[in-house]
């Protein structure tokens, strides 16, 4: 059975509820004007007039919240030497996590985590599609670093609607790591901006073991003839987040986004695990 076909039976918000993690509900994790500040910005997301770059600011500014619950860094003191051969004392972040975004709509949010996280965290990147009949997710390639043991998986994406695209990054990371290499993780954590329920049910039914953040949990997927958008999109949601970053298409702001995070990662590295 496609995903398409299962649309008629959608589970609910109640439903799903319990297998979630709801950040504007973290007041364990963050004060009432950081609750505010992350609404406000999901708010700027949904709205549909907010341009391409106030959008990335905000996906990248919720992706900086999303870090910070699911991680809890610890800080470590460090001294460091300044320009002006000054010695300054400092912390830095320690998080042993390394990081998957599914290409194009969570590259902002890989580039926020490798601005946020210690230098030297592993990197990969996924190019997975949904094809809009079927809704099934289409794998087009990846490129992931090569060691990622004692860490935290943590895959990045804005939207889970269907949960395709982040059960078929899972499903690869298993089979590299797992099976392959025989590395062991400290688990799966999933980050999105806004899921669907129908997402959370089929990525907890293929990945029980995942813990699963998200800025929103909307109330359904769109059917057949619904709207404007074609079925399997999040309602009330934000449209297509590819689009409203980077306009449509692979666009030069896309491939501007892509050379920026190869300024952090180094994609063309000999080392790099890259699909066929
Ligand atoms: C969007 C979004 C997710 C996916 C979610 O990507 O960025 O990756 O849909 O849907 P799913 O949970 O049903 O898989 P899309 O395929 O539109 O590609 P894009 O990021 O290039 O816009
Ligand atoms: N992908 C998007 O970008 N938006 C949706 O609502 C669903 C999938």
């Amino acid at each position: 059975m496609t995903k398409i076909s299962l649309l008629k039976n959608q589970p609910s918000r109640e439903e799903v509820l319990p297998y979630v993690w709801l950040l504007p509900e973290r007041n364990d994790c963050f004060s009432s004007l950081q609750i505010s500040v992350i609404n406000s910005s999901l708010t700027r997301l949904r709205d549909k007039n907010t341009d391409v770059h106030t959008f990335r600011y905000h996906i990248g500014n919720l992706t900086d919240y999303l870090l910070q619950a699911i991680l809890k860094p610890k800080v470590k003191k460090v001294k460091v030497t300044t320009p002006l051969e000054k010695r300054a004392e400092g912390i830095v972040l320690e998080a042993p996590v390394a990081i998957f975004f599914i290409n194009r709509a969570g590259l902002t949010m890989g580039l926020s985590a490798a601005r946020f996280l210690p230098y030297g965290t592993p990197i990969g990147e996924f190019d997975i599609h949904r094809d809009e009949k079927t809704l099934e997710p289409v794998l087009v390639g990846y490129n992931i670093p090569p060691e990622v043991s004692g860490r935290k998986i943590l895959i990045l994406d804005p939207m889970n609607a269907t949960g395709g695209s982040i059960e078929c990054a899972y499903k690869v990371i298993d089979k590299e790591y797992r099976q392959k290499r025989k590395q062991k993780f400290l688990g799966v954590y999933i980050a999105n901006i806004i899921s669907a329920p129908f997402g959370v049910a089929e990525v907890k039914k293929t990945i029980p073991e995942a813990e699963i953040y998200t800025v929103a949990l909307d109330d359904y997927l769109t059917k057949p003839g619904e709207t404007k958008f074609p079925p399997g999109y999040i309602v009330p949601g934000l449209g297509d987040a590819g689009d409203r970053q980077f306009g449509p298409g692979r666009s030069e702001l896309f491939y501007g986004a892509k050379k920026m995070l190869s300024v952090f990662v180094n994609f063309q590295s000999s080392d790099i695990i890259k699909s066929k």
